[in-house]
């Protein structure tokens, strides 16, 4: 929801750019590390979905850990100020060179996701005279019932150890002097929202957890990734329901005394703190369609080109009455560089401002050059 005076900030800007609000920011972090605080779980912030350095600086300030999946962004971590003890390295592709980084940088832990991956980070912090903590990431098998490109917990995703190389992981974890294994790590998709999916991955993290410990591995990290979803179509319905999420694993999973469970979430943290602000080049009337043609495109918000996921969009400048459908384009050499299609809104002219809603995580980050496009710029809520 924009204020007149967002408004009419808005329209002294130069567009495109991301409009974060950062006090919406805040009240969504308070509202996660209050949930998860009564619980004792601890909360990494999966820096993919933005890494923004204004959101790191103030989710890092809520005590938050980070979780990584690049040297990139264990540097960028590091930099912000991030504890180290408190940031964990994902990836199915860690190079050598990002595997060291994070030896020297003695991150809290390795999510591991293969055999291979196990030997060569043995290898590489035997090299170096460190021992490095790694959580095997286990792929459970688990539907996330979600758009099947941001799945990850299937035998047929890359992602995560499947269960039938456990037994080869337990080998090399005995065999490796430089390798401490200190638990098990799942993440099965993102923008969840049906939260019984939960329910089921944690039935198969109790059965893992007790594969490992029944061979003589004690599980002190129970890491169940993030993925919890958001309401993109009630952008102004802002804060997820942290509270019911983490009942559901404090409920279902069987913890130890003495076991520690984590969660790396992004979306959720920061998906409705941001909305692209765009305005109206061009509406083309055509026989069949009509067109309103934006200055922001697929490579200042890919996702949905790529996912053909929903985003609301809103004419700023004309309120909400309905009176046309148009589909929403930008201007990129592809036909697939359109935010929707049919879209009901009052009648638009050139110079429009319009937002596109719920662009906080996977917007600015998944921004690209193509088509030698100017670099996205950001503004902030606090400026006003
Ligand atoms: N942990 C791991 C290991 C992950 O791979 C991800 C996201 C997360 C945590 C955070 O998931 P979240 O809580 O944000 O759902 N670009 C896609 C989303 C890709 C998610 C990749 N992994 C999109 O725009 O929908």
């Amino acid at each position: 929801m924009f204020s007149n005076k967002d408004i009419l900030r808005f329209a002294n800007l130069e567009t495109p750019f991301y409009y974060y609000d950062l006090n919406l920011l805040q009240t969504t972090l308070t509202s996660c590390a209050e949930a998860a605080k009564l619980y004792n779980f601890h909360v990494h912030y999966a820096m993919k979905a933005n890494f923004n350095a204004s959101l790191l600086q103030q989710i890092k300030a809520i005590g938050f850990g980070a979780d990584c999946v690049s040297g990139g962004e264990v540097n960028e971590a590091i930099q912000t100020g991030f504890a180290k003890e408190q940031i964990v390295f994902a990836g199915v592709g860690k190079s050598d060179k990002e595997i060291n980084l994070a030896l020297d940088q003695d991150i809290f832990c390795f999510n591991v996701e293969s055999v291979q991956e196990l030997e060569v980070i043995n290898e590489l912090a035997g090299k170096k005279g460190k021992k490095a903590r790694v959580a095997i990431r286990i792929n459970p098998n688990v539907d996330a019932h979600t758009h099947h490109n941001i799945t990850t917990g299937l035998d047929e995703n890359k992602f995560g150890v499947n269960s039938w190389d456990l037994s080869a992981c337990a080998e090399v974890l005995r065999a490796s002097a430089n390798l401490e294994f200190i638990g098990i790590h799942f993440h099965i998709g993102s923008q969840i929202t049906n939260l019984d999916v939960y329910k089921n991955l944690c039935v198969r993290v109790n059965e893992f957890a007790f594969w490992f410990e029944e061979r003589g591995f004690p599980v002190k990290v129970l890491n169940v990734g993030g993925g919890l979803g958001i309401d993109y179509h009630n952008p102004d319905q802002q804060v997820p329901d942290f509270g019911s999420y983490f009942k559901i694993f404090s409920e279902f999973l069987e913890i130890k005394p003495g076991q520690e469970v984590h969660f790396e979430l992004g979306r959720a943290l920061v998906g409705q703190s941001a909305s692209l602000i765009s305005r109206v080049l061009y509406v083309k009337n055509g026989k069949k369609k009509n067109f309103v043609i934006l200055d922001a495109g697929m490579t200042e918000l890919m996702r949905p080109a790529l996912y053909q996921a929903y985003h609301k969009i809103e004419n700023l400048t004309r309120g909400s009455e309905v009176a046309l459908k148009y589909d929403i384009v930008g201007p990129i050499c592809e036909s697939t560089d359109c935010f929707g299609k049919e879209v009901e809104q009052p009648e638009t002219f050139r110079g429009d401002l319009f937002a596109i809603r719920s662009a906080g995580a996977y917007g600015e980050v998944m921004a690209s050059k193509y088509n030698l496009r100017d670099e996205i710029r950001s503004v902030y809520s606090e400026e006003v």
